[in-house]
Formats: C-alpha cells, sequence, structure tokens
C-alpha cells in the first residue's frame, strides 16, 4: 500500500471504533459504510496478503492494526502538508494504545450500528458524539477536522466533492477544513444531489472574492459539517430549514463557541494554528481509537 494511500486509513478507524469497542469488523451492507470496503481491502493486503499471516497479523489485532494505520495515517498527512505545501506542522501526538479484541468474524460482521448520519443538524450531530464518544461539542468540532482527508465519491454515498476544495491535495492534513468555513467570501448554497424520495443534500461553496468568468469551486460540505459552526436545523429529509449563504448572511444562528474554537485553528487569525488543530484533533481521535 503507498503510503499516500494512507489517508483512507482515519475513516476506517472511526467507523471501526462506533461499536462499543473498536473489534476490526465493519458491516459493509449498512450503507453509511459503503466505499469502506478499498481502506479495508487496502489494509487486508498488507496484514494478511492473500490470507496468509504476516509480521502485522502474528503481533497484532486486526482492530489494533487499523488504528494504528488511522494514526499513519494522519501522520502521512501532516507529513504532505510540510513537505510537499510549506506547512510546519508538528507530528500529531496521537496516543496508540495495544490490546483491541477482533470480532469472530473480523474484518466483516453482520452487527448494525448507528453511524453517523450526514443529514443531521447541529444538535442531533452533537447528541451524536455525546451518546457514542462521551464528546463534548469541543471535542467534536475538532474531531470532524478529519475531512480535511479525502473526498465524497457520487457513486458511493450520493455526495460529491471534497471538503477543503478541487485543487488541493487529498492527502494534505492542517486546519483548512475549519478556515473553509470562516471564509467571509464564500457563499454556501444547497443541493440536492439525490432524489426526492432518497435526498442527498450538500453545500456547494462559491468563491465570491473570484470574478464569475472564473472557476469558484472552493468545495462542499454536508449538513453535518456546517453544523460545527451555525445552529443547523433541518426538516426530516434533512433538508436544512436555515441558510447560510455568507457568514454575515444567514438566517441560521452562528454558534458563538464554536466559531471561537475554530478561529484557534484558522491561520487567518491564529498564529501556530495548525498546531492548535492538530492537538485538539489528536485528543478527540486518541478517545476514537481507544475503545478497547
Ligand atoms: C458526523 C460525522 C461524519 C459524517 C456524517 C461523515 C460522513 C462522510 C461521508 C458521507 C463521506 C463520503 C464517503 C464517500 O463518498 O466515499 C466521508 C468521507 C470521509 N470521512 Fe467522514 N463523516 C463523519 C465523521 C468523520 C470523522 C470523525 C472522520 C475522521 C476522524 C472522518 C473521515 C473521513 C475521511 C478521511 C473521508 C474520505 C474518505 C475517502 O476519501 O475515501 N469522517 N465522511
Amino acid at each position: 500500500m503507498r503510503l499516500s494511500r494512507l489517508f483512507h486509513a482515519p475513516i476506517a478507524a472511526f467507523h471501526d471504533c462506533i461499536s462499543p469497542k473498536c473489534d476490526g469488523c465493519i458491516n459493509l451492507a449498512n450503507r453509511d459504510n459503503s466505499g469502506l470496503d478499498i481502506p479495508i481491502n487496502a489494509l487486508e493486503a498488507v496484514y494478511k496478503p492473500g490470507g496468509a499471516e504476516s509480521e502485522h497479523s502474528a503481533r497484532m489485532s486486526r482492530a489494533d492494526f487499523w488504528a494504528l494505520a488511522g494514526v499513519v495515517g494522519v501522520q502521512v498527512g501532516i507529513e504532505t502538508a510540510n513537505e510537499d505545501y510549506g506547512a510546519d506542522i508538528d507530528d500529531a501526538p496521537i496516543i496508540f494504545r495495544g490490546g483491541r479484541k477482533d470480532c469472530a468474524t473480523s474484518p466483516h460482521t453482520t452487527e448494525v450500528y448507528k453511524l453517523p448520519d450526514p443529514h443531521m443538524g447541529s444538535a442531533a450531530t452533537f447528541k451524536y458524539f455525546e451518546d457514542t464518544f462521551n464528546f463534548t461539542p469541543y471535542e467534536t468540532v475538532a474531531l470532524m477536522g478529519g475531512h480535511t482527508l479525502g473526498a465524497a465519491t457520487q457513486s458511493i454515498l450520493g455526495f460529491n466533492g471534497t471538503w477543503t476544495g478541487p485543487t488541493r491535495s487529498l492527502f494534505q492534513f492542517d486546519g483548512t477544513y475549519h478556515h473553509i468555513l470562516l471564509v467571509h467570501d464564500y457563499g454556501w448554497n444547497v443541493t440536492n444531489l439525490g432524489t426526492e424520495e432518497d435526498p442527498r443534500y450538500q453545500w456547494h461553496c462559491t468563491d465570491l472574492a473570484k470574478p464569475e468568468t472564473e472557476n469558484r469551486d472552493c468545495g462542499f460540505m454536508l449538513d453535518t459539517d456546517i453544523s460545527m459552526l451555525v445552529d443547523l436545523t433541518v426538516d426530516d429529509k434533512g433538508k436544512p430549514t436555515c441558510e447560510f449563504f455568507t457568514l454575515a448572511e444567514r438566517t441560521c444562528s452562528l454558534n458563538r463557541t464554536n466559531f471561537k474554537q475554530m478561529i484557534k485553528y484558522d491561520s487567518s487569525f491564529t498564529e501556530d494554528s495548525e498546531n492548535n488543530f492538530v492537538t485538539d484533533f489528536s485528543a478527540s481521535f486518541t478517545k476514537v481509537i481507544n475503545r478497547i
């Protein structure tokens, strides 16, 4: 597995640890796990190549291996940001402990756990993380910066785009996710990429500072991402019931506590923002992956 492809690993580690304990088992029949066959198969090719034992499988459970791969995925993302994009971010202070036990049918399972619904508004999103990981809103806002990595692919879950804009590397881990939510000149429009019966609402970003003749695409967000900044309300289909066109033009109220937190992660406002973000993300991610 090329190291850069490890940007998929944090999502696999996150989904594996949504069960009460991280257990090296993911139910691919659960729609919200769609696409996870890609990181699972890539990790399996190293963990048990062709089904044979390896030095990794001899030493640790699959759940340990996935969690460790998630940590390495973040670290490789930081190295990419530093070496290829001129950032100066310290190593992620994620603490990894071994000792996770795999479920009997690892790497697959038919057990159903409640995965986060991308159509949740703010109250439901923060409640989900409180119920699942005993997280405070602060820990949730930091963790959601995981979406600085990777992209959504329409053929997988119906959403499409990169959270941090189409011109960025998918492998780069830094504070850009929170920065994008705070940019004054970014306009956000909701589009439904699904159908009326099975909607896929997402927020499309337009860089209003650029002339209309140029490509103004600055990425996309899910309801659950927009929920980090404003008190987003949605109807029972996930369609937003308040608007957030720009920070100045919005009918959703700003969450001032989260806003202050996100300013700490944004290089336009705060010196050493990248390290602030990586430190807080690492504390949250440590809690997620160490459910043993
Ligand atoms: C409310 C919580 C969350 C929701 C609703 C959510 C939803 C999604 C969705 C819909 C995708 C696109 C899937 C695809 O098209 O392949 C995605 C991708 C991704 N998510 Fe999340 N996510 C959440 C939290 C997290 C967290 C906490 C992390 C990491 C710590 C994370 C890491 C990722 C990564 C790295 C990808 C990109 C995968 C790739 O490019 O293959 N997500 N997420």
